[in-house]
């Protein structure tokens, strides 16, 4: 049975603000929910798309005590960055606001104050583990300690990340305080629970029975939740920071920040629209869709509507398009570990290429398993669809028209069955585009859209106005009123998309009124209207942008590495006297040169301040032998001779090797006489 819906309520997961958002949020939500509303306002449906930062929560204020600021400071300064992000991408958001602000705080307050007073919560008392040096309760994640099954060390107080098992922080051995260090002690504390046990059973009609559409990773990881049973949950915290618990007996005690985050949706409509938001939220006639990360499902599929079912007077989500994860050259995307390309940053590097990365985003979305980024395939998107395809069918149509219509849209004639069979192959897309932004199938209809393109591109090619220029300008006019027709079209059909490049398009087409009702129609430009020159809607990406790129991302690898280095154990003891027969020297190397069919040998000739010598070193794959030259280094000038692909080698050259692996030749910080002892 199809409900009839009046208006559409689209969220998008709201981002904490420990930090500035990255390729991986984009792809996951923000791209495709502003896709979405887009579409919908396109086709002049009531739509609201509601976002904000989510500024509460127990990370927020272990990366303010590092700081030495307070938890708002740090929300404040990645508030501001983020919204920047979204607003240079292009994200419609109709309020973009924050969930430490004034208004999200009385409607979480008094949604919590609701449940109490309904009775939706039960109280209990437990023991938890408790910080006396930071003076604070430990969240599980806070705590770290052995895992009770694989006894690796560094297992979490929810999970060990070794052999995959759900810990609760009790199980560990002996545990540690991630805050502190201090071993932690155990006291009791009183926290309320919702009992989603006694949701279970009509969440498990409403999501099993009745929203078999949702996307198979979403419905499937709803019913394992719902198949391994529901426990209560605590929706409350020992903590300073967040919305206080208002109820009496609840002194230092806040709202959990995921029960407090989803309703931040509700209050930020509120800050919008104060007189009419609740129709946005309580009105049948209203669709709800969240538009997540799969981290978040369990909190937007059973967490959140058992909330909004216990207050009663709110609807429930009819959609919750849950992207998996985009990962960035093979890697997981991680903020600690800086493995992200970051928005901020982008724009400095790719200047007003937004459109350029939500396209490849899109083309790539994790919409049904994880998937990667890669800097080549960016610039191969770009190169060889963006440019090649769309940017060269509209520059190629828009310099016809000027060459030989002085910018005018010409007239059409009589249609050939060849203008027909691609007139209706254009009007199949618009369909078929429909269809599957209707389903969030958003990676496919973008395909669908640059299929118009291709069409428009193989149109040219196969009628070639170019050549009948000569002789049949009536035909080269109809051809090209075509062509014109298709790139109006192209504005319209990639404007949920690509909104940049469409309103430059737009602007060059002059196109003043369209709508997504006239996607498929060929009479969106009038015969005789001017069109202004072409400009370039995509430019090529060179090889030398992306190489800086990977270049960049090599280099953060390497850091990682030498930050997470940890020194090897050290060797057992040797005397004084044993050590003082190696006989080690300074020399400077006087010619260096690669040993032939061997990759990683270096042949030395070293000035050792006795006649000079020659030594083998396998450091080539380090090193271009040329910038070796003139440098000094030490060598152990004791070892006896031994051959190395035919060469003599008369010692060895010291190196250290990086956590990398990378060798670097050990040299004394100032010059020395050649041949000088090292002791
Ligand atoms: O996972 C996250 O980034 C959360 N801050 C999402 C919250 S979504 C909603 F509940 F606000
Ligand atoms: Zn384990």
């Amino acid at each position: 049975m199809n409900k009839k819906f009046n208006r559409t309520t689209v969220t998008s997961a709201l981002p904490y603000a420990n930090g500035p958002v990255h390729i991986g949020h984009l792809a996951g939500v923000y791209v495709p929910a502003d896709i979405y509303v887009r579409y919908l306002r396109l086709k002049g449906e009531d739509v609201l798309f509601i976002g904000g930062s989510d500024e509460h929560g127990v990370p927020i204020t272990i990366k303010a005590k590092k700081e030495g600021v307070t938890p708002q400071d740090i929300v404040d300064r990645y508030h501001n960055i983020i919204k920047d992000s979204f607003k240079e991408f292009g994200i419609s958001f109709d309020i973009y606001s924050r969930t430490s602000g004034p208004v999200h705080h009385e409607v979480a307050s008094d949604f919590f104050k609701k449940l109490y007073e309904k009775g939706e919560f039960i109280e209990k008392e437990s023991e938890q583990y408790y910080d006396e040096e930071a003076k604070q309760f430990l969240a599980d994640r806070y705590i770290t300690g052995e895992c009770p099954h694989c006894h690796a060390e560094g297992a979490y107080g929810d999970q060990c990340e070794k052999c995959g098992t759900s810990l609760s922080p009790l199980d560990l051995i002996n545990p540690k305080s991630a805050i502190s260090g201090s071993k932690p002690v155990l006291k009791s504390t009183k926290h309320w629970y919702l009992p989603l046990d006694k949701h279970e059973n009509w969440l498990r009609e409403w999501i099993l029975e009745n929203h078999k559409e949702w996307r198979p990773n979403v419905y499937g990881q709803c019913k394992s939740w719902l198949d391994m049973g529901l426990q209560p949950r605590a929706v409350s915290r020992d903590l300073d920071w967040g919305i206080p618990v208002p109820v009496e007996g609840a002194e230092g005690k806040v709202l959990y920040v995921w029960f407090d985050a989803p309703i931040g949706y509700i209050s930020n409509t509120k800050e919008l629209l104060p007189d009419s938001w609740e129709k946005w939220w309580k009105a049948e006639d209203t669709r709800l869709i969240h538009f997540i990360g799969k981290d978040n499902i369990v909190f937007h599929c059973i967490v959140f509507p058992a909330m909004l079912k216990a207050e009663g007077s709110y609807i429930l989500p009819d959609n919750v398009p849950s992207n998996e994860f985009l990962n960035l050259e093979g890697d997981k995307i991680s903020t600690s570990r800086n493995w992200a390309v970051w928005l901020h940053e982008y724009l400095v590097d790719f200047k007003d290429k937004q459109d350029v990365l939500r396209y490849v985003l899109t083309a790539n979305a994790p919409e049904t398993k994880d998937n990667d980024f890669t800097w080549k395939d960016f610039q191969a998107r770009n190169n060889s669809e963006l440019v090649a395809i769309y940017g060269n069918f509209v520059n190629r149509t828009l310099v016809l028209t000027h060459k030989y219509f002085g910018g005018k849209v010409p007239e059409r004639q009589e249609l050939t069955d060849y203008d027909k069979e691609t007139l209706k192959e254009f009007s199949d897309i618009k369909l078929e585009v429909e269809k599957l932004l209707d389903n969030f199938k958003f990676r496919d209809a973008q395909k669908e859209a640059m299929n118009l393109a291709r069409i428009g591109n193989k149109y040219l090619a196969d009628t070639e106005p170019w050549k009948l220029a000569k002789t049949d300008m009536s035909r080269v006019g109809t051809i090209l009123n075509i062509a014109l027709q298709i790139t109006a079209n192209l504005a319209i059909a990639f404007e949920p998309f690509l909104p940049f490049s469409s309103a430059k398009l737009r602007n060059m087409l002059k196109l003043s009124s369209w709508s997504w009702s006239n996607l498929g129609s060929i009479d969106l430009l009038e015969t005789g209207a001017e069109i202004s020159p072409a400009e370039l809607l995509f430019e090529k990406i060179e090889d030398a942008a992306i190489e800086a790129q990977i270049k960049r991302l090599e280099d953060t690898k390497i850091q990682n590495e030498i930050n997470s280095y940890k020194p090897e154990a050290i060797k057992e003891d040797v005397s004084f006297d044993e050590f003082m027969k190696l006989d080690i020297r300074v020399g400077t190397v006087l010619e260096c040169q690669k040993v032939p069919k061997a990759d990683k040998l270096l042949q030395f000739k070293i000035d050792d301040g006795m006649g000079g010598r020659t030594i083998v070193s396998g450091i080539a794959q380090h090193y271009n032998p040329e910038d070796l030259i003139g440098k000094q280094v030490c060598f152990i000038a004791n070892f006896p001779p031994r051959k190395l692909k035919g060469i003599e080698s008369q010692g060895m050259i010291l190196s250290a090797e990086d956590a990398n692996g990378r060798l670097v030749v050990v040299s004394p910080s100032d010059l020395v006489t050649n041949g000088v002892k090292v002791c």
